[in-house]
């Protein structure tokens, strides 16, 4: 398996779930995988050949003290998934100032920071893939995605708007933009909440067992970050398993 040889890919929130996911799967197919987070996890045993590096998404110093390490070790980054992110259902009435800025920090302006620190790189080589993990809440604002809530729905908004924007900026300089749009994925991101979700998922995703694995959404990632999908940018992939939206 050698689709992703020779390339040096970052990946944030790469200890669980959907991050997790991609890195052992981009490892399998060849790449050089930095596997960035908050903590290590069990990263050591599941994908023995990446490299941890800390980095809170949410922090621009995090993220120049990363890519510069990473530059300086490897002289590229071929390929950027912005995958971390936090979860939490409240709706408009219930949402703090505080919750909706942390949401947006973590998951929106995130992406904005990784893109600024690794692009000018890509940009040098004439060649790079980002990849940014969005969700159906982007779509529906929460519609068949119940469990998603006003913060939320609006960070990942902001995700699309800022993957579409970049797309059309930096194609001029090869470098590609792509979304992922999951439905429901079973990770530990939905805690305690997992269990009636699935429960609710028989309704509104048609396709059994009514949530996908990571390993489905890192094989999207996989065709995003390898040169099969050289023509393609400001793509959005919806991997859902047919949710009503
Ligand atoms: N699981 C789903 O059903 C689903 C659906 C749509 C979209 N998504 C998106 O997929 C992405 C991954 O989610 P998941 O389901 O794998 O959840 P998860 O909780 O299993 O993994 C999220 C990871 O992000 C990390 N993280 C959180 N805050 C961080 C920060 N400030 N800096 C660095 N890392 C941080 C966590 O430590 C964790 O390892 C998220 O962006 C999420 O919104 C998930």
């Amino acid at each position: 398996m050698t689709r992703l040889q020779n390339k040096i890919a970052v990946v944030t929130g790469a200890t669980s779930g959907i991050g997790l996911g991609i890195a052992k799967q981009f490892s399998k197919e060849g790449a050089t995988v930095i596997a960035t987070d908050l903590q290590p996890g069990n990263i050591d045993e599941e994908v023995p050949e990446a490299t941890f590096m800390r980095l809170d998404v949410s922090s621009e110093e995090d993220w120049k003290q990363v890519v510069k390490s990473v530059i300086e070790e490897h002289q590229t980054i071929d390929i950027l998934v912005n995958n971390a992110g936090i979860h939490f259902p409240d709706k408009l009435l219930e949402t703090s100032l505080d919750d909706y800025n942390r949401m947006m920090d973590t998951n929106a302006t995130s992406v904005f920071l990784g893109m600024k620190e690794v692009v000018p790189h890509m940009q040098r080589n004439e060649n790079g893939s980002i990849i940014n993990i969005v969700s159906l809440a982007a779509l529906t604002g929460s519609g068949a995605a119940r469990g998603n809530g006003t913060a939320y729905s609006a960070a990942k908004g902001a995700v699309r708007a800022l993957t579409n924007h970049a797309a059309n900026h930096f194609a001029k300089d090869r470098i590609r933009v792509n979304a992922i749009f999951p439905g429901p994925i079973k990770t530990p991101i939905m805690g305690e909440r997992q269990h009636t979700i699935e429960e609710n998922n028989r309704d509104v995703v048609p396709l059994p067992p009514h949530h996908g694995e990571p390993i489905d959404i890192a094989h999207g990632a996989v065709y995003f970050a390898s040169d099969e999908s050289r023509f393609v940018t400001g793509d959005e992939l919806v991997i859902d398993g047919g949710s009503v939206r």
